[in-house]
Parts: C-alpha cells; sequence; structure tokens
C-alpha cells in the first residue's frame, strides 16, 4: 500500500493548503456561499452532523476523498468486514462489529459478504442470549443491591461511560460501582459501602491477566470471605476470553468472547454485562441495534457521504496539514460525563503509533490528543483558552435535542450554550482590541443527538470507532495493537520488587533517588 504521504493526492492538499487553504476563513466561507450548512451537514444513522464550521470547503473535501481513495480505506475497510486479519502484528481479525450484527437472514444480499462469518455470529448470538438471559436474572434478583465491576482500560471505559450515559434507562433499582485503579482507595472506599449478601462483583479483563484487575478481584474475594459470603458463584462472574484463568481463579459463572474483539472496543461483548443489568436485554440489543444501523451506514454509504469517513479525513486534514495537535470533546449533556475519557483510549491507543502496520517510521504526525468535559462545565474551566489561546483546538460537540427531565428553561439554557459556544468560536470579536479581542475562525464539530437513548449512544459509539478506523487506515499504522502499554508494565514488575528490597543497583539516578525515599 501507498504511504498516504506519497500519494498525488496528499501532494495536492500540500499545495492546497499552501496556495490558501491555511488561510480559511469561516466568516468569510459562510458569506460566500448561502448553502454551506446544507453541504456540510449530513444525516446517520441516529445521528445529525454538522460539519460546516470546519476549515475546509468543497475542493479540500474532494481531494481528501482522493486521498482516502488512493490510500484503499475502502479496501481496508472491507477487509475489516470480511474478517481478514487486519490487526497483523497479533494476528488477528477485527470484528468487533460482528458483535451488533443481526443473526444472518437466509437470504440477504446486503449481508452476502459475512456469510462465511456465519460460525462465529452463531457464537457470538448463543453468547449474547446467555449473557442477557443471566442480566434478567441479575435484574430480578432483589437481593442484589450492588453490582461492581472490576476492571481496567477497555474493560471499564465502555461499560461505565455507557451505564452513567444510560442511567436515565437504569430501571433495576440497583447501584453501579466501577473499580478500575489499583490504588486500593478505590476499592477500600466502594467495599466500605457493600455487603457480600447483596453484592455481584463482575470480573472485566478480556486477557485476565492485568495486573490492577487481578489484584482488585484478590482482594474483593478476600474480604467476600472475611466477612462470611458465601456461594462465590452467585456473587462473582467473570467477563473474559480467557475462561480457563477465570475458573483458575474459582469464578465458575463465565461470559466469554473472542480475540478478534480488542479491549476498547469490547462494549458489544460481555464486558457490556454491566449495561445488559442497568438497562434490561431489549435496552441492550437496542444498544446494538444503533451501532448496527451505523456499520451499514460506513460499510455501504459512498465515500461523500459516509460520516465516518468524513470525519477521518477531517481529523488528518487538522493533524497533518493544519497540525493541530489535539480535539476536545465537549458533550452538553452531564450524563455523557466519562464520554471524553472513552474516546481518550479509542482514539489514543489505537492511533498513537509511530510506525506503519510494517514497523517503519512515519514521518507524520498520527493520534492526536484528545481531552474534554461536559459542557457547559467545561465553559468555566478551559474554553478560555479555546477562545483565545494561542493553539487551536477543533473542537467536537454533542448536543442532545430532547431531555428527558420536565425542569423548566435547562434545556433551553443548556442548548443556547452549546450553540452559542460554537458561534463564538467561528465569529470571534474583533471590534475590541487587546483583551477583549476574540480571534474567532476555530472549527468545530456538532453532533446532534434526537435523544440520548440505548441505540443512538449505539450508533454514535460506533461512528467514533470507525472514523479511527478511516484514519488510522490513512496513516497506514494498525489502530488495533497496543504495544505501547507494555514497557511500563514490565517496568513496574522490577520496580515492585525493588520497593521491597531497596535495591536501586542499575537505576537512574531519578529512579533511584525517589525509590530510595519510598
Ligand atoms: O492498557 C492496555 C490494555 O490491554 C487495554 O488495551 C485494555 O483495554 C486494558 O489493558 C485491559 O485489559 P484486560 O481487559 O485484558 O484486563
Amino acid at each position: 500500500m501507498t504511504r498516504c504521504d506519497q500519494t498525488p493526492a496528499w501532494a495536492a492538499l500540500q499545495a492546497a493548503f499552501d496556495a490558501g487553504a491555511n488561510r480559511f476563513d469561516l466568516r468569510t466561507a459562510f458569506g460566500a456561499d448561502a448553502q454551506r450548512f446544507e453541504r456540510f451537514s449530513q444525516s446517520a444513522p441516529h445521528v445529525f452532523a454538522d460539519l460546516s464550521k470546519n476549515l475546509l470547503d468543497a475542493d479540500t473535501e474532494a481531494l481528501l476523498m482522493d486521498l482516502a481513495r488512493q490510500c484503499s480505506v475502502q479496501e481496508h475497510r472491507d477487509a475489516m468486514f470480511a474478517g481478514d486479519t487486519v490487526n497483523n502484528t497479533e494476528n488477528r481479525a477485527v470484528m468487533h462489529w460482528l458483535l451488533r450484527n443481526p443473526p444472518l437472514a437466509p437470504v440477504n444480499s446486503a449481508q452476502a459478504a459475512i456469510k462465511n462469518l456465519a460460525p462465529e455470529l452463531s457464537q457470538v448470538h448463543a453468547t449474547l442470549d446467555a449473557m442477557l438471559a443471566y442480566a434478567q436474572t441479575v435484574r430480578d434478583d432483589t437481593s442484589i443491591t450492588d453490582v461492581v465491576n472490576i476492571g481496567i482500560g477497555g474493560s471499564d471505559l465502555g461499560p461505565q461511560m455507557a451505564v452513567l450515559a444510560l442511567e436515565a434507562f437504569a430501571t433495576t433499582g440497583k447501584r453501579f460501582h466501577f473499580v478500575s485503579n489499583v490504588d486500593g482507595h478505590e476499592l477500600d472506599a466502594t467495599l466500605k459501602r457493600l455487603k457480600p449478601a447483596s453484592t455481584l462483583f463482575l470480573i472485566a479483563s478480556k486477557t485476565f491477566t492485568t495486573i490492577e484487575t487481578m489484584t482488585n478481584a484478590h482482594s474483593a474475594k478476600a474480604w467476600f470471605t472475611a466477612q462470611g459470603g458465601t456461594d462465590t458463584a452467585r456473587h462473582f462472574a467473570a467477563l473474559t476470553t480467557n475462561v480457563a484463568a477465570a475458573n483458575a481463579f474459582g469464578i465458575s459463572t463465565t461470559f466469554g468472547f473472542w480475540d478478534w474483539v480488542g479491549g476498547r472496543y469490547s462494549v458489544w461483548s460481555a464486558i457490556g454485562l454491566p449495561l445488559a443489568i442497568a438497562i434490561g436485554p431489549q435496552g441492550f440489543r437496542e444498544f446494538l441495534a444503533g451501532a448496527h444501523a451505523m456499520d451499514e451506514h460506513f460499510r455501504t454509504a459512498p465515500l461523500e457521504t459516509n460520516l465516518p469517513v468524513r470525519l477521518g479525513l477531517l481529523d488528518v486534514w487538522y493533524r497533518n496539514f493544519h497540525h493541530f495537535s489535539s480535539r476536545s470533546i465537549a458533550p452538553y449533556h452531564s450524563a455523557m460525563k466519562r464520554w471524553p475519557a472513552y474516546l481518550q483510549q479509542l482514539e489514543m491507543e489505537s492511533n498513537g503509533k509511530q510506525v506503519d502496520a510494517d514497523g517503519n517510521a512515519l514521518p507524520y504526525a498520527t493520534s492526536p490528543v484528545l481531552w474534554g468535559e461536559p459542557g457547559t462545565n467545561g465553559q468555566h474551566a478551559f474554553f478560555q483558552m479555546l477562545h483565545q489561546g494561542t493553539d487551536v483546538v477543533p473542537v467536537e460537540f454533542v448536543a442532545v435535542k430532547k431531555a428527558r427531565h420536565l425542569l423548566e428553561g435547562h434545556q433551553t439554557l443548556l442548548l443556547a450554550n452549546v450553540l452559542a459556544q460554537a458561534q463564538a468560536l467561528m465569529i470571534g470579536k474583533a471590534d475590541a482590541g487587546g483583551h477583549r479581542n476574540f480571534p474567532g475562525n476555530r472549527p468545530s464539530t456538532f453532533l446532534l443527538l434526537d435523544e440520548l437513548t440505548p441505540t443512538s449512544l449505539g450508533a454514535l459509539i460506533a461512528l467514533q470507532e470507525h472514523r479511527v478506523f478511516v484514519s488510522g487506515s490513512i496513516w497506514g499504522i494498525n489502530s488495533f495493537d497496543q504495544w505501547g502499554v507494555e514497557l511500563g508494565k514490565v517496568l513496574a514488575k522490577d520496580v515492585q520488587a525493588r520497593l521491597s528490597s531497596g535495591d536501586v543497583t542499575g537505576l537512574d539516578g531519578s529512579t533511584a533517588g525517589l525509590l530510595a525515599r519510598l
């Protein structure tokens, strides 16, 4: 595959950038084109997207589409949907999308491409049915009042984000706790609020070897026994691809998944069990259906009206031509408080790579830094920098049209704020100099949901997964491995032993000095 920066489209984009696209002005663009909003906004399943406040015109977007074609994004996408070994460094297929695929209809030509994955799909549905039946049992069991998910990374962020986001749909009356950090303060504070007889622990770990999760799981089990807990089979369940390790740990209730589901793409699998307990089997199926609708959009829509493709290409335009190094995530819904954290792992663990899929060093930038907070809180914290700082940071807003509360005035005020922030970033204010000057022309994307529901959240997450796929595909990297987390793990083992022995031989001066103090 041709490296993206060696394609004619890349050269054309650079030329267009240098020839004027670098001075693109949103206010001029809107002034010159009354149709700009229509041209740069579109519907995708359950999500409406306004891209018109971004620094691009139709010519730039056409060149970006050329780039996608010259970098074989469609072929790469089709390879993922065919179950090919897209994750080459781990020799695995990438099929999280299969987890939300409905059972194959006998004659369904649109799905013909996945017919050869029928065995995997039937395993997916057998496991899903079993997991949802279990979720229903837990929901019906009024003696269980607290569900504790012990997991980290993808085994924490996805279910935690979704359980919080959909708390208006949680119909169980149970409390949900998420323990991820190896810092004992977190587990300790959680356990203090629990009783063994009314607690269900879900040990969520794809590998069942992650040190944080195993340490917390052992401590939880020790607490359970010490507090007089009985019937481990009823109070502990494991969500893992490593069922043997879960059994060896002493957990007999297990829900499996497969190595072709990456950790940060696993909320659709057994890792989603906390969400299934919270919103119920029907709600979880709607969550999957929303994502599947987005999969079908990504798989079949022409590039020009393919929302994940447009967003992924915009990411490349900003990262590699404008050299913007971060993106701020601003969900205007208080329940989406973990949305920025969830997207951080999705984007930065997937695309934070400096070599291509074959291990060759890349001369261009890849993943931006993602960060953010729900609005309107962010406005009173870091929006100052977004409006008047020296760096341009594209902002990605999420707004939800309908609220699920009846408090008067709040929703209008919230929507007024999200619109006003996007507007202010763009229009600026030049009529007062110095401190009161707003440069404006600051780009933003506006994602709009009618309602925040299991279906729309599913679609929104799948949209993000696929846009990360698109930019990763342009950059030629393997978005599905995470070797960068290994070194710290290895060194932590070494340092852990040294903290007991006090041996600082061979350490760098700083680590040795700190270790001695500790
Ligand atoms: O931090 C690396 C990582 O492997 C993530 O990719 C993953 O989501 C997390 O650790 C947890 O892994 P596991 O589910 O295997 O415990």
